[in-house]
């Protein structure tokens, strides 16, 4: 292990800072999931049953596992998924530990949102990891957004998962957003990146063709997903292929080292002994692993959505999906005549009022930010939608957010108070941006798994950036 000195330097290096935590965290925020959760449209939708909802909820817990995931999101489902199809793991006995209902995290509250960057920040990226890195950021999310479609794809699965294909359309609502969000593209494209299906549009074209006011617009290919049903379809296919059982409503309260080479998992039903543990909890992700509180970790922070009737059919509304600096919004069909249209707020939407920071409450919804929500987008597209429209559904779901922007994929490693989390794997800290991620980052927990099993060495993916692993990110 470093000496604290050496990982100093290394970290000044490569010019990230060092945060120690002495302090606990304040009260009440590495809570576990709370209990009276707001209602989502993706779980509560008439047309939609949450089929899994309620899964191995009561009867005898399962008491062992080769491998234990907590966490029911599609970082848990895919590395459920993952592991059925590797020829060493599906062999394995695995486990879902589910705080609450199935998907009912992040993965069950969010926008639905599926579109891999193309070129997102890139010239940033580029200066601080060197263009080899940069890349492989944009490519682990194509990776992990093929893979999505794929899997749906090859089993007859993308309308049972009510996937609609369209186009992204990023809305410039200042100036020189333009200009930088081209210069990106133009770095990528020069490094390499495939820039097929990237339109350029000029505000007077958006202004034309959608009547609505910009400063312009980029567009890339991107799916409308129902995640909950992503999540579902990917369990049950696991669940075909290996020894795969689920427990909902079984929060896991502590992992406990019981000196055989073995965690036990503590739940109010009993406890569950396993040789791994895959931490798939997101937001959640300090309540058990006590140094990833704070700064240096994984900071919860909440978003909020509302669901709210389009004024025009899908054929005129379009399956594409947009996003600005204000917020994100997709299409998706339920049993109602006209599309429902999920919205969500930026973190800096309404002067800094779209999220909530450091909270794990997702219990409640802020009627200022919720109204501010329904006036945005007749605002912005009156052709499209009908002035005081209600919301029909407006909830909020806890995302894990961590200092560099991406997440924390590998072994735990616990370098300030130096406990020992042998055979402990971390997936978590997606920024809100989890959808063209947790697929592929779930694979390369299993990669490494495997890799452990049979005493070989994880090969590293091309299309996985090293600053995402455990190991080489300095807390
Ligand atoms: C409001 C909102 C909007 C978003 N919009 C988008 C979007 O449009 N596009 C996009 O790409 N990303 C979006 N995201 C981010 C995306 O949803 C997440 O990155 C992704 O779902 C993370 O999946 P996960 O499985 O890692 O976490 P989660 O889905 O949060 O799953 C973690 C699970 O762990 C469970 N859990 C936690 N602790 C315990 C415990 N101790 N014992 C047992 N279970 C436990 C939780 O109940 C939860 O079900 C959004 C997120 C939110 C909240
Ligand atoms: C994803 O799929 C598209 C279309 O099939 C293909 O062009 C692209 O190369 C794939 N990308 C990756 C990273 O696999
Ligand atoms: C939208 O349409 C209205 C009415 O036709 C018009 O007054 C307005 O200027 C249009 N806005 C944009 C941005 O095109
Ligand atoms: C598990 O560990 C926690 C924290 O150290 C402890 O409080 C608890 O009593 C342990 N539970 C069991 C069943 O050993
Ligand atoms: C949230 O917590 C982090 C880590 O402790 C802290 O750095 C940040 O300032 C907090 N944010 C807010 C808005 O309180
Ligand atoms: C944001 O702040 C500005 C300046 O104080 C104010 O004019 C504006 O109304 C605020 N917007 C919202 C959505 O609260
Ligand atoms: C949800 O329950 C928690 C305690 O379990 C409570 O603090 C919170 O106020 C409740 N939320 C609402 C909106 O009632
Ligand atoms: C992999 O297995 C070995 C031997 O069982 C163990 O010591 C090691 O810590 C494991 N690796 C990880 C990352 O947990």
């Amino acid at each position: 292990m470093l000496s604290r000195n050496l990982a100093l330097q290394i970290a000044s290096a490569f010019s990230i800072i060092l945060y120690v935590f002495a302090n606990d965290p304040p009260a009440g925020i590495h809570a576990l999931p709370v209990a009276n959760m707001t209602s989502s449209f993706w779980l509560n939708s008439p047309a939609n049953p949450n089929p899994l909802r309620n899964v191995g909820s009561d009867g005898p817990l399962t008491p062992d596992a080769d491998v234990c995931i907590i966490g029911s999101g599609l970082t848990g489902v895919s590395a459920a998924y993952h592991l059925s199809q590797s020829e060493i793991a599906s062999h394995l006995k695995v486990v879902v530990l589910e705080s609450r209902e199935f998907c009912s995290g992040a993965t069950g509250r969010n926008g639905g949102f599926l579109s891999a960057a193309s070129c997102t920040s890139f010239v940033e990226l580029q200066e601080e990891y060197g263009t080899n890195e940069a890349l492989r950021g944009l490519l682990l999310e194509h990776h992990s957004y093929n893979l999505t479609i794929d899997v749906l794809e090859r089993h007859g699965l993308l309308n049972e998962a009510s996937i609609l294909f369209g186009d992204s359309i990023h809305l410039f609502e200042a100036e020189d957003e333009y200009a930088s969000n081209k210069a990106d593209c133009d770095a990528a494209k020069a490094a390499g990146m495939d820039m097929t299906g990237i339109n350029w549009w000029t505000a007077d074209y958006v202004a034309k063709r959608f009547n609505t006011s910009s400063y312009g617009a980029y567009t890339n290919p991107f799916a409308a997903t129902w995640p909950q049903k992503i999540a579902t379809q990917m369990y049950l296919l696991a669940e075909r292929n290996s020894d795969l059982s689920l427990h909902t409503h079984t929060p896991v309260l502590s992992v406990n080292d019981t000196g055989r080479n073995l965690w036990s998992l503590i739940t109010p039903r009993g406890s569950v002994e396993c040789k791994y543990v895959i931490h798939a909890t997101n937001g959640y992700a300090a309540s058990l692993i006590p140094h990833m509180w704070g700064y240096g970790g994984i900071m919860p922070e909440r978003g909020q959505m509302i669901a709210v009737r389009a004024g025009v059919d899908l054929k005129e509304l379009s399956t594409d999906g947009w996003s600005s600096d204000t917020g994100y919004w997709i299409p998706q069909l339920d049993d109602g005549k006209l599309p429902m249209v999920l919205f969500g707020a930026d973190s800096s939407a309404f002067n800094g009022t779209g999220h909530v920071h450091n909270t794990t409450d997702d219990s409640e919804v802020v009627q200022n930010t919720l109204d501010l929500e329904v006036a945005y987008l007749p605002q912005l597209q009156p052709k499209l939608y009908i002035k005081e429209t209600p919301a029909e559904y407006a909830w909020t779901g806890i995302m894990g957010y961590t200092a560099t922007g991406d997440p924390f994929v590998g072994p735990v490693i616990d370098n300030v108070n130096r406990v020992k989390y042998v055979n402990q794997y971390i997936s978590a800290g997606y920024n809100g941006h989890g959808m063209p991620r947790t697929g592929a980052c779930a694979e390369a927990v299993v990669q490494m798994i495997t890799a452990n099993i049979t005493g070989e060495e994880w090969i590293q993916p091309d299309w996985f950036p090293s600053r995402y692993l455990t190991w080489n990110i300095n807390q």
